[in-house]
């Protein structure tokens, strides 16, 4: 068996395959990780045929939709998963065959109603259900910490002690441990008791991971992030030094226009010497008066370089096509003790 585990922050991923094959499947794919999933398959001259989500994650953002994509491949999520991106719904005691490969789907939820393991002969991807010394939480939406106690306790802890688990998350450099040294020494698995489990997990309510509810809109819908919005709005844009900016405006050889897509206070309250104002909101529906010709060199600037950025591809995509955007933006402007047109006078 090929395995190869792959962290990213906290995130634990799996690309496993069957070398006889040349089949793999990718378990929990973080977002940020794809081109490695994709290198690893092309490494191992393998085909990815699974792309497989433990749970809908709520503190980062899945990678599946866009790698079952990339390779053509269905998502495998558990039945009551939100998601309408899951193309292979799954259930207790269902197999998947990832070539000579068994992985036996355990419903196990708890952490989130969708929660599955997923269990080899040797191992199980216990997703956020068991963690190395710690346990998924269950405040979390669609958590219910009696649910997680029966899995643990009535499931996946009745299972092979010499089997090893491999979690969704672990943030302490750990990489896998077994059922036996979790049922030993995980203090959350001390608590054997029903009622003492579930009061212990309704005691612990560690802080609301980042960008929760961006994850959760993104990894039930299918929809983008705000940063996959600003990285493909990059990737379509040439970018403008500030230093260049202000060379060519001291010079006065610019042969661009300064576009400030700001809101019309804070353009009022200074702006890049010369800019013209065209507020990102009024971008599609004004930009033919602004600027009738499509040829005319723009460049975008806001007040941090995000909205610039999206502006700038926007105008890319409406045909403006030598339009770039501003590495930078007003703020880190006035911190270099740029010149300010229009500021209040002091
Ligand atoms: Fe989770």
């Amino acid at each position: 068996m090929i395995f190869e585990q792959i962290a990213t922050g906290g995130c634990q991923s799996y690309f496993i395959a069957c070398g006889e094959t040349c089949t793999a499947a990718v378990i929990d794919p973080e977002v940020r990780q794809l081109a490695r999933y994709q290198a690893l398959a092309t490494q191992y001259g393998a085909r990815i045929r699974y792309v497989i989500d433990t749970h809908t994650h709520a503190d980062h953002f899945s990678g599946s939709k866009q790698l079952a994509q990339l390779v053509g491949a269905p998502v495998v999520a558990h039945q009551t998963s939100p998601s309408p991106y899951v193309t292979m719904r799954v259930d207790e005691g269902d197999v998947i065959k990832v070539g000579n490969l068994r992985l036996s789907v355990m419903a196990t939820p708890g952490h989130t109603r969708d929660a599955i393991c997923l269990v080899m002969s040797d191992r199980v991807f216990t997703g956020d259900t068991l963690l190395i010394g710690a346990t998924g939480r269950t405040d979390l939406p669609s958590g219910d910490p009696g649910q997680l106690y029966d899995s643990l306790f009535n499931k996946l802890l009745k299972l092979d002690q010499g089997l090893r688990i491999y979690p969704a998350h672990d943030y302490k450099g750990h990489t896998c441990s077994t059922l036996e040294e979790e049922k030993r020494s995980n203090p959350r698995l001390q608590k054997k008791e029903r009622a003492e489990f579930v009061a212990m997990m309704q005691a612990h309510s560690p802080s609301m991971p980042e960008h929760l509810t961006e994850a959760l809109r993104v990894n039930m819908s299918g929809g983008t992030s705000v940063a996959q919005l600003l990285s493909e709005a990059a990737a379509e844009v040439p970018f403008i030094s500030m230093d260049e900016v202000k060379n060519r405006l001291d010079k006065s050889v610019n042969d661009f226009i300064v576009l400030d897509v700001r809101e019309k206070d804070q353009f009022d309250a200074g702006h890049i010497p010369h800019a013209k104002h065209l507020s990102r909101g009024q971008l599609e529906l004004r930009v033919n008066d602004a600027f009738p010709d499509p040829t005319v060199r723009i460049v975008t600037y806001c007040e941090v370089g995000k909205i610039s950025t999206l502006a700038a591809a926007t105008l890319r995509r409406m045909g403006f096509t030598r339009v770039l955007a501003l590495d930078g933006g007003m703020k880190s402007w006035r911190e270099k003790g740029f010149p300010v047109e229009g500021a209040p006078q002091a």
